[in-house]
């Protein structure tokens, strides 16, 4: 093979983005293995409301205990293995009964009742309770851990942030936990999670495929603003008034951000799936759920002020700038998808020095799963 020229470097080859036996090891040595964020914790808005989401090869149950604090659970029955809740969301009043047999569980995951519990005197209620998911809150969302032991949150979640922004204060000054969500969309992608996450890091793209974002930004159209460059947020063009879809003006700006970052807008990349984008007057968080090696649900979330939402303000030019950019972006991984498993792909492709920076997350990717680079 004809060694690259120094201006390209290689991408990983196609298989990584299409072999379920390559997604399978992705689910154990990174979804399952890292802080994994899974709800908006006010989704949870009282005891017994719950979510199920999809973490790496298991069904999650999210709920709200009695105290009011957040608790996760395998979504597994512990006398047969019968899914508990098969809902994406819902509300139970004081328990989880299992449709199968009526083993009960509180709030806490103690198990509380079956058939016949008390001709069993030996059976422990604490220990054939549900298992147990480590669970954080941080920026208003419900980040939880399947590794027995998990990894520092400090270190793997906020220090991404830290290493982007070059502090956590400046994410601190949207409140992001005081937010209200004033839009969700769910999109079912038919793409790996990595190319959303390649797509996500460059703007070698923005020029062709985003015509109102790069209206807004007009810096993205050089294709040269990446995340690589820490501290920085592009700024809005001269003639712009809000982050929206026409360029007016947006809605009012959040409290605590700074002069700095007014008029700005900062994109970071929490690995392994969840991106945050920044402006003055709200705050954009995509939450990725990869279920197939070429399928990925994507949660996207619009959150502004409490009293913005309340009063119900127009959202919609500020939502439908966004939205447009995810559903230009989706395409795009999805075009992409299908050359994955490729002959013309089995070496990969290349990236171009404004996309230099991936080559350092497909270095950790294949550090995580254990194979040399
Ligand atoms: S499987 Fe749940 S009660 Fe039997
Ligand atoms: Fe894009």
């Amino acid at each position: 093979m004809t060694p690259l020229p120094p201006s390209l470097i290689s991408t990983l080859p196609g298989g990584y983005y299409a072999d379920e036996g390559v997604f399978a090891l992705e689910q154990a040595k990174i979804f399952e293995s890292m802080w994994f964020c899974a709800v908006r914790a006010s989704d949870l808005g009282r005891p017994g409301a719950f979510r199920t989401v999809q973490v790496g090869r298991e069904s999650v149950l999210v709920t709200r205990a009695r105290d009011g604090s957040i608790r996760a659970f395998l979504n597994v029955c512990r006398h047969r293995g019968a899914r508990l809740r098969t809902e994406e969301s819902g509300e139970v009043r004081h328990a989880f009964s299992c449709p199968y047999h009526a083993w009960t569980y509180d709030l806490e995951g103690r198990l509380i009742a079956a058939p016949n519990l008390a001709r069993m005197p030996d059976v422990d209620r604490v220990a054939f309770g549900l298992v147990d998911v480590h669970v954080r809150e941080w920026l208003g969302y419900v980040w939880v851990c399947l590794a027995g032991d998990p990894p520092s949150f400090e270190a793997d979640v906020v220090g991404e942030v830290v290493t982007r922004l070059g502090a956590e204060e400046p994410i601190g000054n949207y409140g992001i936990d005081d937010l209200a969500v004033g839009r969700r969309i769910v999109y079912d992608v038919k793409a790996n999670w990595k190319l959303l996450v390649e797509n996500f890091m460059e703007c070698y793209h923005c020029a062709t495929i985003h015509p109102e974002l790069t209206e807004v930004l007009p810096e993205f159209a050089d294709g040269y603003a990446a995340q690589s460059f820490v501290g920085h947020g592009a700024e809005f063009g001269e003639n712009i008034q809000g982050f929206t879809v026409d360029g007016s003006e947006g809605v009012d700006r959040i409290p605590g951000v700074g002069e700095d970052q007014d008029r700005r807008y900062y994109a970071i990349t929490i690995k392994p799936q969840v991106f945050v984008n920044l402006v003055p007057d709200h705050v954009i968080i995509h939450r990725m759920f990869p279920l197939a090696a070429g399928r990925t649900i994507i949660e996207c979330d619009w959150l502004f002020r409490e009293d913005v939402v309340g009063r119900d303000a127009d959202l919609g030019p500020s939502v439908e700038l966004f939205h447009r950019v995810n559903v230009q972006d989706f395409e795009a991984c999805e075009r992409c998808q299908p050359a994955m498993s490729s002959r013309a792909y089995a070496r990969g492709g290349v990236l171009v020095p404004s996309e230099h920076h991936i080559g350092a997350f497909h270095d950790w990717v294949l550090g995580r799963l254990g194979a040399v680079s």
